[in-house]
């Protein structure tokens, strides 16, 4: 448990954006954390969870805090009955890992949601979601630690008012927690789910003719591997921006002026439209400035192509927001979180 000063960030961001944070240190249990904040002067300073820096911007060359990079491990079967198997996960597990673990012990509920970047503790945060599943879908409970009252406290599913990209992490207690560790509530009986995108092609592709978790993950994996850039190669942070949702009455609107429109209805009668979709449109695919740039296979993901800084990706982000808003009359919002 040591506290370094004035470290690095760029290994700390799959944006790869340079920069320092005036502490940093690693914890591997709520004890470690704990004695960390009662270390002065950190109390006193502003701190910040990391887990796997996969969705964060950081936009100042200095960050003037403390940076708690949460190193919790451990999964372990907690629970189990006829239908489900109830796994626990330690923040800091990687989250690709916990969900093949998942799918070696023919636990189902993960399978679309692989090879997503990051770590366990992130992941109810916004409730990752992709190829039709989110999380809260298998969510059981999680265990939060408050940074002031050093109070371990249990959310369950409804506690962590999830929503798409949300919850209550991201808003009323944005800052206020550090997560510690999550179940899942997992199935012996497995419900695939391979209507959403490509998956149903790519499977047919692969010549997979018995479905399985295994071979659902493995179709989203090839899937994930052909769109979007890998942040080893080029620094991203996934989507940039949420998909927007919109009302019927705009919606048709949208559809007349523009009929390629590409949007799917959701609940109440509105529709989410594909930003990237948009972006593209206002004619930013590919498009470089210096090393910031917009991705050339998916317009939604921005790209840092080396020494791009954090403001430059933000001024970038800004503008294509603007350019949306203005063709389109429909506000985007960042999904990365913005340091
Ligand atoms: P970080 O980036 O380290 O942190 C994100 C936020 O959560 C920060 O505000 C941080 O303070 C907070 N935080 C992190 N851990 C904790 C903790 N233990 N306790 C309290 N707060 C914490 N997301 C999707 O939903 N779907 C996708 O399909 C998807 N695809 C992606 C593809 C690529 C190539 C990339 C780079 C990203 C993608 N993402 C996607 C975004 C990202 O992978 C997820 O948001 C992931 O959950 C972030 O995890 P992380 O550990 O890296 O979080
Ligand atoms: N599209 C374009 N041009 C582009 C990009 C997309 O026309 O440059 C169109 C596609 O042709 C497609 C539609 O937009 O018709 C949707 O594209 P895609 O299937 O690639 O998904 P997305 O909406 O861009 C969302 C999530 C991803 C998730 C995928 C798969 C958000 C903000 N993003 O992307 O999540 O992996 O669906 O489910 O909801 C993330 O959150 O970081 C992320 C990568």
């Amino acid at each position: 448990m040591r506290i370094s000063e004035n470290v690095s960030l760029r290994s700390y961001n799959s944006f790869g954006i340079g920069g320092q944070a005036r502490f940093f240190a690693s914890f591997t249990s709520t004890d470690e954390l704990k004695r960390l904040l009662e270390n002065p002067p950190l109390p006193e300073l502003p701190h910040m969870i990391l887990g796997g820096g996969s969705n964060i911007l950081f936009v100042h060359n200095f960050f003037e805090g403390i940076l708690l990079k949460n190193e919790v491990k451990g999964i372990e079967v907690v629970r189990e009955d006829d239908e489900y198997v109830y796994v626990k996960a330690g923040a800091g597990e990687n989250w690709h890992r916990f969900v093949m673990d998942c799918i070696e012990h023919n636990r189902a509920g993960l399978e679309n949601l692989s090879l997503i970047p990051g770590n366990v503790g992130a992941s109810p945060m916004q409730n990752i979601g992709a190829y039709g599943v989110e999380i809260k879908d298998c969510f059981h409970e999680l265990e939060a630690y408050h940074l002031k009252d050093h109070a371990l406290v249990t959310f369950n599913n409804a506690d962590c008012e999830f929503g798409y990209r949300e919850s209550v992490f991201k808003r009323k207690y944005k800052g206020q927690f550090a997560i510690i560790s999550v179940t899942y509530r997992l199935s012996k009986h497995p419900k695939f789910n391979t209507t959403y995108g490509a998956i149903e092609e790519e499977l047919k592709h692969m010549g997979v003719h018995e479905l399985s978790i295994k071979a659902i993950s493995q179709a989203v994996i090839n899937i994930r591997s052909s769109k979007l850039p890998n942040p080893a190669e080029i620094g991203n942070a996934g989507s940039f921006f949420k998909n927007p949702t919109v009302d019927a009455a705009k919606y048709a609107a949208l559809k007349e002026a523009f009929p390629n429109i590409v949007a799917y209805p959701v609940a109440n009668g509105d529709y989410k439209l594909a930003a990237g979709w948009m972006i593209e449109q206002c004619g930013w695919k590919g498009f470089r400035e210096g090393d910031a740039g917009v991705h050339a296979r998916q317009a939604l993901v921005l790209v840092n192509y080396g020494n791009a800084t954090g403001d430059e990706i933000y001024r970038l982000s800004q503008r294509v927001l603007d350019s949306v808003q203005e063709k389109f009359g429909v506000e985007l919002e960042r999904e990365v979180n913005i340091v």
